[in-house]
C-alpha cells in the first residue's frame, strides 16, 4: 500500500505557520490533569498528507501507548493499549458515549445503536441483539451462499464474453463487487430487500452510495459545516445528501409499513420457536415487528434499520477486499486456502456446518481485519472523570481525565503493536494458531482460546483485548458473527472457483480513510478460472 509522505517540497512559510499553529494549540492544550501525559508533537500537515491512522501509529512507537495529540481546535487522548482499551470498552464503559462519532452519525442514524444516547441504546440494544441468534446467522448462511454464487455467475458471464468466445481472464474492481455484494446481503438478511446491485443500478442504490460518500466525508472534513444554519439548502453536495436519505428513508418506511401489514400470528409461533428454517421471511425487520408487536415506533425501526444497513455494509466489503489484497501477494497461501476450500466443500456450497471446518479461510479474515481493522479508531468522549490504568509501557499509575475527553483508541496500533505481536506488519493467518502468551506483561491476560470456548474466530476476550476488530463490552458489535461468516462464506466461493492476481503491483493499490479503510481507486485484479492456465 503507497501512502504519500509528508511533503518536504511545500512551500517553507505555509509548513512554519501550521507547524506553529500546531504547537501553539498542543501548548494550550497541554495543562490539566492529563497534564504528565506525553504530548505528541506532529505537525498539523501530517494530518492532511496521509491516512491520520499511519501517523497515530509512529506516535504511539514515540511517545507511548496513552498519549495526548492536539488536533485542530481540540486535543484528542490516543489509547493503544490493551489494558486501557479494556478499561473504557467494558469495565467503565458507561463513563463514555460516542463523543464526535455520534455527532457525525446522528443526522444519518437518528437514535439508531451507533449514536443512540444511553437510555436509547439500553431499551434497543436489548430488543435487536436476541435478533442475531444462532439459529438466525444458520439460516442466514443461505443467504450469504445465494447471494456470492449471483456474483460468481456474473463473473462467469463475463468469462464467456458473450459473443466474443471464451475469454482466459478478466478485470474487475473487486473492491465495487464487493460492495454490491454487502449490500444485497444486508438487504436480504436485515430487511428482506432485494437490492439486486450485483446486477444493476437503482436511485435506492445510488442513494446508499450517496449517504456513505457523506458519512465518509463528513469523518474526515475536521469542521462541521453542515450544522451551519442553512447550509443544508445552500450547499450543493448537502442538498444531495438530503435527497439521498429521504430516498432512503422512503424504501425503509415502505419496507416497516409492509412487515406490519403482512403480520400473522403463524410467523410469530414460528419466530418464537426460533423456527427460521419455515419461515418465507426470516429477516431481523419480521423479527424486530412480529416479536415486539405492530405497536413498535416506526421512526426509531427506520433508524435501526439505517444504521444496521452502513454498519454492515461497506465494513464486511472492506474485510473482503483486503483479504483479496493480502492473498493475492501471498499465492502459496492462496493455494493453501484452495486445498481447504476443495477438501471441504468439493464443488458444493458452504452450510453453517461446513464453516466450522473451513478453519484456514475464517483465519484469512479475522488476519485481514487485525491488518485492517475497520474502523481502524474507536471513538469515545468522557461523560465524568476517570482514571486510567497505567497501560503495559505507560505511567503505571495511569492518568485521570476529566469529562469531556476525547479519545482515539487506535485498533489499528493494538493490532499491529510490537508488544503484542510477532512481525506484526505480516499477514500471516497461521498466527491464531500459535499465538504467544503474555510474558511479563503486567495486567494483560494474554491470549488464550480456552477464555471462549467454542468460539469459531479469535475475538477480544480470547486475546484479553489486543485484537478487538469488533470493539469488546456492551457496546461491541451486534454483526460480529454475521459478518465473519459471510465473510468466509464469500471468500471460500470465489476462490472455489477462480484464480485471483492483482492487476498492477500492491504498491499502486492506494488506501484511503474515512469511516473504514478502502481503496483509492479500486482493487483491480485479473481473475482466471480455476484450472485454466495463462
Ligand atoms: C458496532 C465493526 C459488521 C452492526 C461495531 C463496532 C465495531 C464494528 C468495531 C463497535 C464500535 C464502537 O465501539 O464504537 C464491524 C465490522 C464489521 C461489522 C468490522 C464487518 C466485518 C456489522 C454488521 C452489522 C453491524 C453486519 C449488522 C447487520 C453494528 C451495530 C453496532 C456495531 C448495530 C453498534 C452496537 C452498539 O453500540 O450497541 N461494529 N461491524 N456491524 N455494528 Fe458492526
Amino acid at each position: 500500500v503507497r501512502c504519500e509522505s509528508t511533503s518536504t517540497d511545500e512551500p517553507k512559510t505555509k509548513r512554519n505557520l501550521l507547524d506553529s499553529a500546531s504547537n501553539l494549540l498542543t501548548n494550550l492544550l497541554s495543562g490539566g490533569s492529563v497534564g504528565s501525559m506525553p504530548i505528541a508533537e506532529g505537525a498539523v500537515t501530517d494530518l492532511f498528507d496521509r491516512p491520520l491512522f499511519y501517523s497515530l501509529y509512529d506516535w504511539f512507537l514515540k511517545h507511548g501507548s496513552v498519549y495526548k495529540l492536539a488536533f485542530g481546535p481540540k486535543a484528542f487522548v490516543v489509547v493503544s493499549d490493551p489494558i486501557v482499551a479494556r478499561h473504557i470498552l467494558r469495565e467503565n464503559a458507561f463513563f463514555y458515549d460516542k463523543g464526535v462519532l455520534a455527532d457525525i452519525l446522528e443526522p444519518i442514524m437518528g437514535k439508531g445503536l451507533i449514536p443512540a444516547d444511553l437510555d436509547t441504546w439500553k431499551q434497543r440494544r436489548r430488543v435487536i441483539a436476541p435478533g442475531f441468534h444462532v439459529l438466525y446467522l444458520e439460516a442466514m448462511v443461505k443467504i450469504f451462499t445465494d447471494c456470492s454464487e449471483r456474483t460468481i455467475l456474473k463473473f462467469e458471464k463475463l468469462l464467456q464474453g458473450e459473443n466474443l468466445g471464451v475469454r482466459k481472464t478478466i478485470e474487475l474492481d473487486l473492491e465495487a463487487e464487493f460492495s454490491s455484494l454487502a449490500l444485497d446481503i444486508i438487504g436480504l438478511s436485515v430487511f428482506n430487500h432485494d437490492f439486486g446491485s450485483v446486477t444493476k443500478e437503482s436511485p435506492v442504490i445510488k442513494a446508499v452510495y450517496g449517504t456513505l460518500f457523506e458519512a465518509e466525508h463528513r469523518s474526515t472534513f475536521y469542521i462541521p459545516y453542515w450544522n451551519i444554519p442553512l447550509a443544508r439548502w445552500i450547499v450543493p453536495r448537502q442538498r444531495k445528501f438530503q435527497k439521498d436519505l429521504k430516498v432512503i428513508n422512503d424504501c425503509l418506511d415502505g419496507l416497516i409499513r409492509n412487515a406490519k401489514d403482512t403480520r400473522e400470528e403463524t410467523d410469530v409461533e414460528k419466530l418464537q420457536q426460533r423456527d427460521y428454517k419455515n419461515l418465507k421471511d426470516a429477516s431481523l425487520l419480521r423479527f424486530l415487528v412480529d416479536m415486539r408487536g405492530a405497536d413498535v415506533d416506526d421512526r426509531q425501526l427506520r433508524d435501526d434499520l439505517m444504521t444496521m444497513l452502513i454498519a454492515g455494509h461497506e465494513t464486511t466489503a472492506a474485510v473482503l477486499t483486503w483479504a483479496v489484497f493480502l492473498l493475492a501477494q501471498n499465492p502459496s497461501k492462496m493455494r493453501k486456502a484452495q486445498a481447504e476450500i476443495d477438501l471441504v466443500l468439493g464443488q458444493g456450497r458452504p452450510t453453517f456446518e461446513l464453516l466450522k471446518k473451513l478453519e484456514y479461510i475464517r483465519l484469512i479474515v479475522v488476519e485481514a481485519l487485525r491488518l485492517y481493522p475497520q474502523p481502524p479508531l474507536l471513538i469515545r468522549r468522557s461523560l465524568r472523570s476517570d482514571v486510567l490504568p497505567g497501560g503495559h509501557k505507560g505511567d503505571k499509575d495511569g492518568y485521570t481525565i476529566p469529562a469531556g475527553t476525547d479519545i482515539f483508541l487506535s485498533v489499528y496500533n493494538l493490532h499491529r503493536s510490537p508488544y503484542f505481536w510477532d512481525r506484526p506488519h505480516e499477514f500471516e493467518p497461521e498466527r491464531f494458531l500459535v499465538q504467544k502468551k503474555s510474558e511479563g506483561i503486567e495486567g494483560w491476560a494474554g491470549f488464550d482460546p480456552s477464555r471462549s470456548p467454542g468460539a469459531l474466530y479469535p475475538n477480544e476476550i480470547i486475546s484479553d483485548f489486543a485484537f478487538l476488530p469488533f470493539g469488546g463490552g456492551p457496546r461491541k458489535c451486534v454483526g460480529d458473527q454475521f459478518a465473519l461468516m459471510e465473510s468466509t462464506v464469500a471468500l471460500a466461493m470465489l476462490l472455489q472457483k477462480f484464480d485471483v492476481e492483482l492487476k498492477g503491483s500492491a504498491e499502486s493499490v492506494e488506501l484511503v480513510t474515512g469511516a473504514t479503510m478502502h481503496t483509492k481507486n479500486g482493487l483491480w485484479c485479473k481473475l482466471r478460472k480455476r484450472g485454466d492456465v495463462h
